[in-house]
């Protein structure tokens, strides 16, 4: 065999073999094996000057055809593979934006005294009150002396109220905002306040910490009846459309008359047996109303709410109690032991 024979078919053998070659590395191999140091046709190449010189032209011509038809072909033949490879592993890891992520976490509820207190304020915010908040610390001036609390009021007493100072208490109701809410704006004036209030009491009924909300309207002419009016509808967004409320007299220091108001039972009508909720009775006690006694209307400063020209009404109801009573719940501590049981069957 010439050794121009030789070439073409060094050159035959290896333009097939990359053909065939199924992925970059066989070609890599290839490329060893026909180019690389070792291989045949670059050492024809160099020993093209051993060669007689008559052959040596024609011989260094064609080894060297050889080798660029060679080196051009791996190139094309690497970039197509390179290219296919790139695609297939972009369709093995693809990434399917449409899918969705890590399944979501369960969402939690809100808590029962939370979604009963915004059912309140809805209600409220409805019927035309504004929503406040105030101080969970407050003097025992608006704690006590400016809702007209008697010097020798039992609450006043360290065995029930939480001493921060001799003057600053953990406020025991949401009633202080009355009178901070006054100072802040002339009337007419209409506002709830919802919050935590504290007390050193601690039982099966009582929490040291429990949750209030205050109501508080001042206006001219404003009477007893607007009371009742404002509280009938609030039962009845609440409790169910049937409800009545009732007034009992009662006593309380920043209220003239005082009441306790009573909800008609909601839970005797359904079988007519002897009902366990209202105890027979037909009334749930609900809340403590009254008229602003008008000591506390004319202690605001600067005489914006002159009792002679104003007047209004004032109530105070326990979260706790509210949602006690809608949902049967017969334990207070429920409300704090944190079981999901419990607290996943509300909000
Ligand atoms: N502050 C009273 C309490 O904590 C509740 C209350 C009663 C608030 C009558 C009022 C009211 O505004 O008029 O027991």
């Amino acid at each position: 065999m010439t050794v121009l024979d030789r070439i073409e078919e060094l050159q035959g053998e290896a333009l097939a073999a990359i053909d065939q070659a199924a992925d970059t590395a066989a070609l890599e191999e290839l490329r060893v094996r026909f180019l690389g140091r070792k291989a045949e046709l670059p050492n024809l190449l160099r020993g093209v000057a051993e060669l007689p010189p008559q052959e040596r032209g024609a011989v260094g011509k064609a080894a060297n055809v050889a080798r660029k038809t060679v080196e051009e072909r791996l190139q094309a033949a690497t970039e197509r593979l390179a290219q296919a490879e790139l695609d297939a592993r972009l369709a093995a890891d693809r990434v399917d934006v449409t899918l969705p992520g890590r399944p979501v976490e369960p969402t939690g509820t809100l808590h029962l005294l939370t979604a009963v207190r915004r059912e309140i304020e809805d209600v409220f915010l409805g019927l035309g009150f504004t929503v406040m908040e105030g101080p969970e610390v407050d003097t025992v001036h608006y704690n006590f002396d400016a809702l007209n609390h008697d010097p020798a009021h039992p609450a006043r007493a360290r065995t029930d109220t939480f001493y921060v100072r001799d003057d600053v208490v953990l406020r025991t109701h949401t009633s202080p905002m009355q009178v901070r809410a006054m100072e802040a704006q002339p009337p007419p004036i209409a506002i709830i306040v919802p919050g935590r209030v504290y007390r050193r009491d601690s039982d099966a009924t009582h929490t040291p910490q429990f949750h209030q909300v205050e109501g508080l309207w001042v206006d001219e002419g404003i009477t007893l009846a607007d009371l009742k009016g404002v509280l009938l509808a609030f039962c009845r967004a609440i409790f169910g459309t049937e409800r009545e409320v009732r007034l009992r007299g009662h006593f309380f220091p920043f209220t003239e008359p005082s009441v306790e108001v009573d909800v008609s039972c909601f839970n005797c009508a359904r079988d007519g047996s002897p009902c366990r909720v209202c105890k027979g009775t037909g009334w749930l006690e609900i809340l403590g109303a009254g008229m602003v006694d008008p000591n506390v209307l004319a202690g605001v400063p600067g005489g914006a709410y002159d009792p002679e020209q104003v007047q209004g009404f004032a109530f105070g109801m326990g979260i706790e109690r509210i949602a006690m009573l809608k949902h049967g719940i017969p334990d207070l501590r429920l409300y704090y032991d944190n079981d999901l049981r419990f607290l996943r069957q509300f909000g």
